[in-house]
Order: structure tokens, then sequence, then C-alpha cells
């Protein structure tokens, strides 16, 4: 049996430069990862099947639309007699939250079936399926902090992130990701105004890396609180957290996350919010 896990991406900053001609917004985010996540394994053979267990698996669901189902079944429409074989997912991470949970659950089965069938991870072939599946599976098939540009397509090289403990809470209310973008109102081919990212280094100190990120914005916060109005409520108590040096949302919401100096600070924190809001998903990581 083959087992890899599949982080919680976190989208530091997500700038909307455009949209374009296809309907995809052009997009500059600075990704993340973090040690919370799922856990796929896969058992090799030649039928293909999916189980899930774990505290979010009945939001997921095991049906045909399934992410790793959808990755594996288009893979084996690229590359004929390529072993499939039994899928199980431990799901823990939170749905339609933005951080990536279906995606990097796709990008791990790309990944498992790659090593299954002795493919290069960077085969192209897998590197087609993984965009065809979704804009946020190629950042999460080599998951390390990097820029992401286009419609995800077009990715930078590692960033080497200082420690960064971060809090990450998820208040329960489901985002859609489409919509929040199409709040937005850009007609395609339009472009937006001071939109242009700055450049972050390859190896960033902790207080180089928290003014760069001061700089940034998620450009889609404002059209996320509309349609989950809890999220302001989210960030506030981030922000209000004792040591916490940026609160921000990732990806279209509802996650947000929270920057602090100390482990200990965000232990702190995630422990407040915790007794607080009992119902909500909060955890502390590493962001790398
Ligand atoms: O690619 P994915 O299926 O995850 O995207 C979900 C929806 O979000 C797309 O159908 C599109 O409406 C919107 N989207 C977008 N621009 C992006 C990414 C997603 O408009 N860069």
């Amino acid at each position: 049996m083959l087992t890899t896990r599949a982080p919680a991406k976190i989208n530091l900053t997500l700038h909307v430069l455009g949209r374009r001609d296809d309907g995809y917004h052009a997009l500059e985010s600075l990704v993340a990862f973090s040690g919370a996540g799922d856990t796929l394994s896969l058992s090799p053979g030649d039928a293909l099947s999916l189980d899930i267990s774990g505290p979010t698996s009945s939001a997921a669901g095991a049906g045909d639309d399934n992410l790793v189902l959808r990755a594996a079944r288009r893979l084996a429409a690229e590359i004929s007699g390529l072993r499939l074989g039994r899928f199980r997912l431990e799901k823990r991470l939170p749905v339609a939250a933005g951080i990536g949970g279906g995606s990097s659950d796709a990008a791990a089965a790309l990944r498992l079936l790659a090593k299954a069938n002795h493919l290069a991870p960077d085969d192209p072939r897998i590197i087609e399926v993984a965009r065809a599946v979704g804009s946020d599976v190629p950042v999460c098939l080599d998951p390390q902090a990097r820029m992401m540009r286009g419609a995800g397509e077009t990715l930078g090289e590692p960033i080497r992130l200082p420690l960064l403990p971060a809090v990450l809470i998820n208040p329960g209310a489901p985002v859609a990701t489409g919509p929040v973008f199409a709040a937005l109102g850009l007609r395609p081919g339009a472009s937006r105004e001071g939109a242009a990212h700055s450049d972050i280094a390859a190896r960033p100190g902790a207080e180089e890396l928290l003014a760069a990120l001061a700089k940034g914005r998620n450009d889609l916060e404002d059209a996320a609180c509309l349609q989950a109005p809890v999220i302001v409520d989210a960030l506030a108590l981030l922000r209000g957290a004792h040591g916490c040096r940026l609160a921000r949302m990732s990806g279209s919401g509802a996650t947000c996350f929270a920057l602090f100096s100390t482990r200990r600070q965000a232990v702190r924190a995630a422990s407040v919010i915790r007794a607080q809001h009992p119902g909500w998903w909060v955890k502390t990581a590493v962001l790398r």
C-alpha cells in the first residue's frame, strides 16, 4: 500500500489581476502549505474504488464526482493500461473551505498513481490532468510554498518560508468558489488597476515576509464575506488575538489564517477561539 499526505493549501496573498477571455480569472497568489491535511492511500490493482473515512468524510462524499476519482479516471483515459486500485481517504479538512482540500486530494491521487505506475511525478500527462481537474491541483502536486500565476497553471520556484506559527480557522460555512469570483463583476478580457505583487525573496526572513504580506491582500475577501458574513467575525477574532501579526482569508473562503511571532501565541489564540466556538474547525500549523 502507498500512502501520502494531502496538506491544506493556504493563499497568503491572492491578487486578481483581471479576467481572461476563457472566463477564468488571472491571479497572482503566494501559496503555502500547512501540516494539517488529509491522508490518501492506494492499494494498486485493476479496479478503481474509493473509501472515505474521517471527521469531514460525510461532507466530502465518495461519489463519482470526488476529485480523487475524477483525477484517476482522467489519467487512465490518457495512459492506456494504467494500474489503478483502491484508494482510501482519511478526510480531515473542511470542504468548500478555500484551502484546496479536494484539489490536494486529487494531486495526492496523481502522485500515488505516478508511483504505482513508475511515472515521473512531473510527467506532462500528469500535469495536464491536474490542470483539467481544477485550478488548484497543479500547485498541490508538489506542495511547497511558491508563487502561483494565471489560473493556477504557472508556478514559480519553491520559496523557503521562515518558521511561521499560524492558526487556521473555519467557521463552518461552505463557500462555492464560482459565485465568489463572479461577484467581482469582471467581464472577460477586463484587467484591474493596481493589482501587481511585490516579489517575495527565495528565502525571506520572518520580518521581510510579514512586511511583503502586509502590502498584499486577498481580493476575494469582500465578495466571500457577503456570501458568508461569519467570515467577518472569524477575521475579527484572529486580528484581536494576542500576538497576531497578520490575519487574512484563504482562497475563496471561508477558512482564515493568522500568523504569529511565537508558537506559544498561536496555541493560546487557538485555544481561546476553540472555547468560544466549539463547532468551528481550529488548527495550529506551521506553514511551509
Ligand atoms: O478550477 P476550479 O474548478 O477549482 O474553479 C471553480 C470555479 O471558480 C471556476 O468554474 C470559475 O468559475 C472560478 N475560477 C475563476 N478563476 C480562477 C479559478 C477559478 O474564475 N482562476
